[in-house]
């Protein structure tokens, strides 16, 4: 997946037919998805804006469970399934099994993400579940068109993992969902509910997006610095490392068995700690030595995510007394670290590169060759990609400081850093989105790249 530009170059004659055609013809798939996932973010963004004290409130509260579902099925879910509709073919080399599944997920998420988080405010877990499983259905459908194509190409190394083990937990994460929502109606088992909702959080937050993170930055980036890698040992373990942690946390968080706890976060970050290495090893090897922004923000997400790590062994220390508190260091500092200072930059700054890429694969892809074309870069505004995703990070600082010291004012001022960084951020995305309904008629100023592709990038 090289940069397309607008002049024939090394990287664009040998793309394989089906691969640039399956993006052309059915990228849009992806881009509903992103294109929904925006939407969530203005939403998600403007519910916090409008009541951040709820980072300052105990965070198993309904309307705290609300704004989480709002950013974290509604937005996040949103993209990293696009995601995965796209990088899946790219990756695998093949098409993806059914589109038609993909449209039904589509839908069902559509309806199902408002329904929770409506009825989330007022915590009628009724119809929490009535729309809980219209988002089921819909995960389940992404599960078996996701499995079923990684299971017809013949790649089986760390990135078809990550994709096969991050859609089989989401599915878990869900149906875990789910069961807490009913068992909180019917008690059909007498297992604490604090317990429960922290082994559904880990569930999404590990087992889905750690592990697509833990394998498609292996493939994501090598193709947009131009670099390969060379040794898959430290990724593999990573993944794996992370994997049997997580198996451990899940019964430990249920049953409360500290030790095993503490023992599964340990083993989540020392695969972390792989991951790291094996991309910062890869990373040696890039033909592109500037870093585009959207790619040195992902990689600092990256930062986000060991602070969270580093604070989840804290918190499950066995004398640790922060498990419910509010103010000091508590669980919303945690769950701020890892999804505002981790996930937030990894997926925003994801978003940068792919939504182009597939913007000028549906628009533009088809005519080369046929009339000059703008490069992909070109597509995008560096200065608003610059600001709002710098924005974004900075605003965590704050919202920290507010939720450690239940100051409301650090965290209206957080929550207002972040809806500009996320206006910005949604201005660029906007602004490259328009090409599929306004296509430029002559090629953006700017010079077009030249990418090669490397030995790597081919297979
Ligand atoms: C159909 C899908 C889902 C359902 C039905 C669902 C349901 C629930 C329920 C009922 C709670 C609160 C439990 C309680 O009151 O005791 C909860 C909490 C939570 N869920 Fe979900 N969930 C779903 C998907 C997800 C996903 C995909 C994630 C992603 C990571 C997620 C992350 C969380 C988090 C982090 C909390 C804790 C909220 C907080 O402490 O503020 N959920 N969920």
């Amino acid at each position: 997946m090289p940069e397309p530009g607008s002049h024939p170059s090394p990287a664009a004659a040998p793309r394989p037919a089906s691969k640039q055609s399956w993006l052309a013809a059915q990228g849009r798939l992806p881009l509903a998805f992103m294109g929904l996932a925006l939407i969530w973010l203005l939403v998600a963004t403007t519910l916090l804006v409008a009541h951040p004290g709820l980072l300052g409130m105990p965070h198993a509260a309904p309307p705290v469970i609300a704004l989480t579902h709002s950013w974290m099925l509604g937005f996040f879910v949103t993209v990293a399934c696009g995601a995965v509709y796209q990088l899946v073919p790219v990756a695998l080399t093949t098409t993806l099994w059914k589109e038609n599944l993909g449209w039904w997920h589509f839908w069902l998420h559509a309806v199902g993400v408002p329904g929770m988080v409506f009825f989330f405010q007022s915590y009628q877990l009724k119809w929490v579940a009535l729309f809980a499983t219209a988002v089921i259905l819909g995960v389940l459908l992404f599960t078996v068109n996701t499995w079923v194509t990684v299971g017809r190409s013949t790649r089986r190394d760390v990135v078809a993992w990550a994709i096969i083990l991050a859609a089989g937990w989401l599915c878990l994460a869900v149906l875990a969902g789910l069961f807490l929502a009913l068992n909180r109606l019917f008690t059909w088992v007498p297992v604490a509910p604090l317990a429960l909702l922290r082994m559904h959080a880990h569930l999404g937050l590990i087992g889905f997006f750690l592990a697509l993170l833990q394998g498609v930055a292996f493939q994501l980036i090598p193709m947009f610095t131009m670099g390969e890698v060379r040794d898959w040992g430290p990724a593999k373990a990573g993944l794996w490392f992370s994997q049997a942690g997580l198996v451990a946390l899940v019964p430990a968080l249920i049953w409360q068995w500290a030790v095993l706890t503490y023992l599964g976060a340990v083993a989540v970050t020392i695969g972390l700690v792989f991951s790291g290495y094996g991309l910062q090893q890869s990373l040696t090897t890039r033909k592109k030595r500037k870093l585009d922004p959207g790619i040195a923000v992902f990689l600092r997400g990256g930062i986000g995510i060991y602070a969270a790590a580093l604070a989840g062994i804290a918190l499950t220390l066995p004398d640790s007394t922060r498990s419910t508190a509010v103010g000091g260091f508590n669980p919303m500092i945690y769950a701020l670290l890892g999804i505002l200072g981790g996930l937030m930059p990894c997926i925003a700054g994801m978003m940068c590169k792919v939504v182009p890429f597939l913007t000028w694969m549906r628009v533009y892809g088809p005519l080369v060759g046929r009339r000059p074309t703008p490069p992909a870069h070109s597509l995008t505004h560096p200065r608003l990609e610059y600001w709002g995703l710098g924005l974004q990070q900075f605003a965590v600082l704050p919202l920290l400081v507010g939720a450690w010291w239940s100051s409301q004012l650090w965290l209206h001022l957080g929550a207002w850093l972040l809806a500009v960084g996320v206006v910005l951020f949604l201005a660029d995305m906007v602004g490259v989105m328009k090409h599929l309904w306004l296509p430029a008629t002559a090629p953006a100023p700017g010079p077009a790249l030249k990418p090669k592709l490397t030995a790597s990038q081919t297979k």
